[in-house]
């Protein structure tokens, strides 16, 4: 893998894969600069926007980090800087890196920036967008998924969990099958590596809860208990 590379210039600091980013500049996180260029392919809207981007050959996603909750009415956007590899952006971009060296199927990450204001920071993130990927409650609400794509779902979770990768909002959208039939997770903000513990448990009965409420929002959503114990089946037999 090649070197990251850091780029600094006053309160804005990116960091960078040369390898799928050569020509990078920080303009790559501004929404308007892909827009002048014709360069937005799609969005998703979640608590902000996920924009789908083509830049030559190369399909990524962009987005910015927003935050939850109370205090998200407030300050919609800023967060309280302390290092940088402590921010939401860097420290996404360096757990993604570091799964994708261990072989664990998550996308590539292509750039991180951190602008610093004072004592807060705001954050992006460039991924790779995985060609052709649909979540799995895109998938459902079409039709049920075969029993294998359910184990192989139990396994990679339980391959994540064994090398403690820790998801913190393990949900149905941050779970992707592309059109070759591979099972990908995404979304790490706030992920980290932990020992093994009750987090594991935890983190699949999110997933649960996750698929009784998109069962509950969708009129048709192909989704019944069989499948979800042939997900547990094969997440306990995984080594
Ligand atoms: N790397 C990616 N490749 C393909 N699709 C993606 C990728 N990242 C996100 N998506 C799609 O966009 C949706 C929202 O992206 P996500 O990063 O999970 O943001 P949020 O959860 O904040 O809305 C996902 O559920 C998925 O459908
Ligand atoms: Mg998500």
């Amino acid at each position: 893998m090649t070197a990251i590379r850091i780029l600094k210039n006053g309160g804005q600091t990116c960091c960078f894969d040369p390898s799928l980013a050569p020509d990078f500049t920080p303009d790559y996180f501004s929404v308007d600069y892909w827009q002048h260029r014709h360069a937005i392919t799609g969005q998703s809207h979640g608590r902000g926007i996920t924009w789908f981007i083509q830049h030559q050959t190369a399909h990524w996603v962009l987005r910015h980090y927003w935050r939850g909750g109370l205090i998200g009415r407030y300050v919609q956007d800023q967060f309280c800087f302390t290092r940088l590899n402590l921010t939401r952006s860097f420290a996404e971009f360096n757990l993604l890196h570091k799964l994708v060296e261990d072989e664990l199927p998550v996308p590539r990450p292509v750039a991180a920036r951190v602008v610093r204001q004072g004592l807060f920071y705001k954050a992006d993130i460039l991924i790779e967008r995985i060609p052709g990927a649909e979540d799995l409650v895109q998938l459902l609400k079409r039709d049920a998924l075969p029993r294998d794509t359910w184990q192989q779902i139990g396994q990679v979770l339980a391959q994540f969990h064994q090398a403690g990768v820790y998801h913190s909002d393990l949900n149905a959208h941050n779970i992707l099958r592309d059109t070759s039939g591979k099972i990908w997770v995404i979304d790490f903000d706030k992920g980290n590596i932990r020992r093994p513990g009750r987090w594991q448990a935890k983190n699949l009965a999110r997933l649960y809860r996750s698929l009784q409420k998109e069962s509950a929002l969708h009129p048709l959503f192909h989704w019944q208990s069989d499948d979800w114990q042939n997900l547990l089946v094969a997440y306990q037999a995984y080594r």
